[in-house]
């Protein structure tokens, strides 16, 4: 295996940069009509505009090129046959059975067919999800349940919460969706005081049912539950699971048919279309749930079999690398202008810096270059009133991503209009910016002297010529963010291929783990601490004091 940098498209991109320094977004525009009609492309409900980006023709055919060298279309083969692609765990990473079409009989993956079992635990999501609504499902005095609570974090936690709230538009009246994950106590306090122990259900969703801060979690809601009327008898009525530990969930006191499965092969980041997925069902029906599934379903097939010119996930994946590898980008930010989709980056920070942070090629070396970026980013308009000063004069080159709904599901005054204008005029601003002279105009126009003008307009100038791509849908529908978190994941896996890395694996949170259990113990006992750095044992020192 050799380290991409070897890669003769690797090689020809480095020349191609030089050449490529000089040029401007704007000029690019300027000397191809055709441009914004070339560089449009579409799937699965979204359209991408990639037109603002500091490429060129070449650029793109050489970025294919890229990645055609990197193996990206065996990896793909090998992702949807289930191949063992996540090596250092000897698992197979399919996350795309999970949405697989019913048109698709069957999966053989390791003796086992995997659709088989999905299908099955949909139908047993199906039959809760329906109990829950129809009020056939009663809690310990008989009543119906009001409330859903959901304890997981991490991949058990972001997806389902992340979704839950896109789809705000689509949720059911009868039962509200909570979730708690900070093993901070005030998470869990401030959902439990509101809720009432007889018409609340908790799903406790872990995967492995080892995740501390959910066992500490699913510990306090059951306390609360036996304190507050419940007994243990009553349990099994208020508590379900989705883990692939099913001895643990028995053991917390589930009913073994209400702990639905997870698989080896699903990565906690990429695992809101299973079980996990359980709140969001619970929250807008399982038709929305399924209408989810089939709009990621629509993007994998466009990501399997769409040539590389236009596939969504293969351009928005070269282009970061192109920024990151040959242009330094440290950071990548995605601003949604939509409301219902603030929390979005951070299920994708999850899903990317999870998956790409990694610096060891798959054949154990080290990388030589850059990986997963930086991913951050919040809700326009908001941010541009926060950190847009930075994308527009700061020193860093940060590439966005634009996403916008064409259609708002609350249509009041000119809100929409406006807000769809701020999306555009960031874009625009970003790639024109203000030449010196046209901040030294502006600033005579309104009456400076010319002192004043030379003083001030330098820091008028925005450079300008800086990078995104713009994401538009008709409207946020369960199919289209469906689609939308697919055409992410699958940007961060071309990512992954080319720089040669494992992104279905976490090795690196574990060290925190473990040294988080050792600190545990040092906080709660009168260990000797003097093996430890003396500013870790001022910091214990310092707790134990005010616990006294
Ligand atoms: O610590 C990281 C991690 O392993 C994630 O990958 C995972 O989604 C999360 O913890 C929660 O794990 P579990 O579902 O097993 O509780």
């Amino acid at each position: 295996m050799r380290s991409p940098t070897e890669f003769t498209a690797w090689k020809a991109l480095t020349e191609h940069q030089k050449e490529m320094a000089s040029v401007n977004i704007a000029s690019l525009f300027a000397n191809d009509p055709q441009r914004a009609i070339k560089y449009t492309t579409d799937a699965a409900g979204w359209t991408l505009d990639y037109a603002k980006n500091r490429a060129s023709d070449k650029t793109l055919s050489l970025l294919i090129d890229l990645v055609k060298e990197a193996g990206l279309e065996n990896a793909i083969q090998k992702m949807f046959s289930g191949e063992h692609l996540n090596s250092t765990e000897d698992r197979s990473v399919l996350h795309v059975a999970l949405r697989a079409s019913q048109a698709q009989k069957s999966l053989i993956v390791d003796g086992v067919d995997v659709l088989a079992e999905v299908r099955a635990t949909l139908k047993q999501m199906e039959t809760f999800v329906k109990q829950l609504h129809s009020g056939e499902w009663k809690g310990y005095t008989g009543k119906r349940i009001t409330d859903v609570v959901s304890i997981g974090i991490g991949g058990s936690y972001l997806g389902p919460k992340v979704v839950t709230e896109a789809l705000t538009p689509y949720k059911k009246d009868d039962i509200t969706v909570h979730f708690v994950a900070n093993i901070d106590g005030s998470d869990i306090s401030g959902k439990l005081k509101r809720l009432n122990p007889e018409t609340t259900v908790f799903v406790i969703s872990s995967k492995t049912f080892g995740t501390l801060e959910t066992l500490s979690n699913a510990n306090a809601a059951r306390d609360w539950f036996l304190g507050n009327g419940g007994s243990q008898d009553n349990v099994s009525k208020h508590f379900a699971a989705v883990s692939s530990n099913v001895k643990k969930a028995v053991d917390f006191g589930m009913a073994e048919e209400n702990i639905f499965p997870m698989w080896d092969w699903v990565g906690g980041r990429y695992s809101l279309w299973s079980a996990i997925g359980l709140p969001i069902a619970i929250a807008v029906g399982m038709d929305n749930f399924y209408e989810l599934l089939d709009g990621a379903h629509q993007m994998d097939e466009h990501f399997r079999t769409a040539p590389f010119e236009k596939n969504l996930p293969v351009i928005m994946g070269a282009l970061g690398v192109w920024y990151i590898n040959f242009h330094n980008a440290q950071t990548h930010a995605l601003i949604p202008y939509d409301h219902y989709l603030r929390a979005m980056p951070a299920h994708i920070q999850q899903l990317d810096m999870e998956s790409n942070g990694k610096s060891t090629l798959l054949n154990g070396d080290g990388v030589t270059n850059d990986t997963g970026p930086i991913i951050w980013g919040g809700a326009g308009t908001n941010g541009q009133h926060a950190y847009h000063q930075l994308l527009h004069q700061g020193t860093r080159l940060v590439p966005v991503d634009f996403i916008a709904p064409l259609t708002s599901h609350n249509p009041i005054g000119e809100h929409h209009a406006h807000l769809f204008a701020n999306c555009l005029s960031q874009s625009q601003a970003l790639m024109v910016g203000k030449s010196l002279e046209q901040a030294k105009q502006e600033l005579r126009d309104t009456g400076a002297t010319p002192e004043q003008v030379d003083v001030v307009a330098p820091h008028k100038v925005i450079p300008g010529n800086r990078p995104s791509n713009t994401l538009l849908t008709n409207k946020m529908t369960p199919a289209t963010v469906g689609a939308l978190i697919a055409l992410y994941e699958h940007r961060t896996f071309v990512q992954g291929t080319v720089w040669g890395i494992n992104s279905f694996d976490q090795w690196g949170v574990e060290l925190g783990k473990v040294l988080g259990t050792d600190i545990y113990n040092r906080l709660v006992s009168d260990s000797d601490n003097s093996v430890l750095d003396t500013s870790t044992q001022a910091l214990i020192d310092a707790f134990k004091k005010a616990q006294a």
